[in-house]
């Protein structure tokens, strides 16, 4: 159990890669805190994990900074310091570059790139007074290649992973590790919904050389390394998880 004692944040983790992040790191040994907008979903997920280990669930926006303030301090007053942020709560809509509008624009760095700086910066405040702690975000391989039709998205991506980098160098001092983890083509809802129709995701698999999108499972066992201290000399960093997709032209 390589998480045993330690306490995590897991934002957007009602579902999807962020539900079996946390899944895996109450089996690793750790106390989870769940966040997420959806609040119905996310009170499912909280009482579905509760039979692996101790989790709660709050709704946060992640954007709202007097939210992630409440949740954070909340957490560190009534149960101890945190451990472990994973900054997951993302959004991805298919939109030619063309017609993107400003307020597509704008929620998606605000949701991608500003909540994912000021869980860090929140939480991080908290284990700088520990002299210890372990930051990972959700990037993708959109933020290290581009793809069409998501030009906001690769974006916000791309921006993860500098802010990632500089909170290496800057949070070292303070023994704070921060990495990313960058994700390629994982069947969750966030596909669907994105407008990926059955037969462009049947397209995109032609990309991969391990012939097969990943599993949610697969991106959680690296978030869950990078967290722990096996990774203890790890930071600034990227890990992707990709069955090898951006090896090749
Ligand atoms: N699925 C993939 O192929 C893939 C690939 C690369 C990276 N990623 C990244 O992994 C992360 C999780 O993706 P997923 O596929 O599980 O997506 P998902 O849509 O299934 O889950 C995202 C969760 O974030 C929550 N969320 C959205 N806005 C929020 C906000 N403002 N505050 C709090 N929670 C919010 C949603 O309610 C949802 O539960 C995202 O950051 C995504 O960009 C996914």
């Amino acid at each position: 159990m390589k998480l045993k004692g330690k306490r995590a944040i897991v934002t957007g983790s009602a579902r999807g890669i962020g539900k079996a992040i946390a899944r895996k790191m109450l089996q690793e040994g750790a106390q989870v805190h769940l966040c997420d907008v959806n609040g119905a979903l996310l009170q499912q997920t909280a009482a579905e994990l509760a039979s692996i280990g101790t989790v709660d669930g709050q709704v946060v926006d992640v954007t709202q900074r007097e939210q992630v303030e409440a949740f954070v301090h909340g957490i560190v007053q009534r149960s101890g310091p945190i451990d472990i942020l994973v900054n997951n709560a993302g959004v991805a809509v298919f939109q030619p570059f063309l017609s993107i509008d400003d307020r597509q624009w704008q929620r998606t760095l605000d949701i991608n790139v500003t909540g994912g700086f000021i869980f860090s910066q929140v939480a991080a405040k908290h284990m700088a007074e520990q002299q210890k702690g372990s930051i990972v975000h959700l990037a993708s391989t959109n933020g290290l290649l581009g793809e069409a039709g998501l030009a906001h998205y690769n974006a916000s991506k791309a921006a993860i992973i500098l802010m990632s980098k500089t909170m290496a160098i800057e949070l070292a001092p303070y023994q704070i590790r921060s990495n990313c983890v960058c994700p390629g083509f994982i069947r969750t809802e966030l596909a669907s919904e994105g407008g990926m129709s059955d037969q462009e995701i049947a397209a995109y698999l032609e990309k991969i050389p391990l012939g097969r999108w990943g599993k949610v499972d697969e991106v959680a066992n690296a978030v869950s390394f990078l967290a722990s201290d096996e990774a203890s000399f790890i930071t600034g960093t990227e890990l992707v998880v990709d069955g090898g997709q951006i090896c090749q032209e």
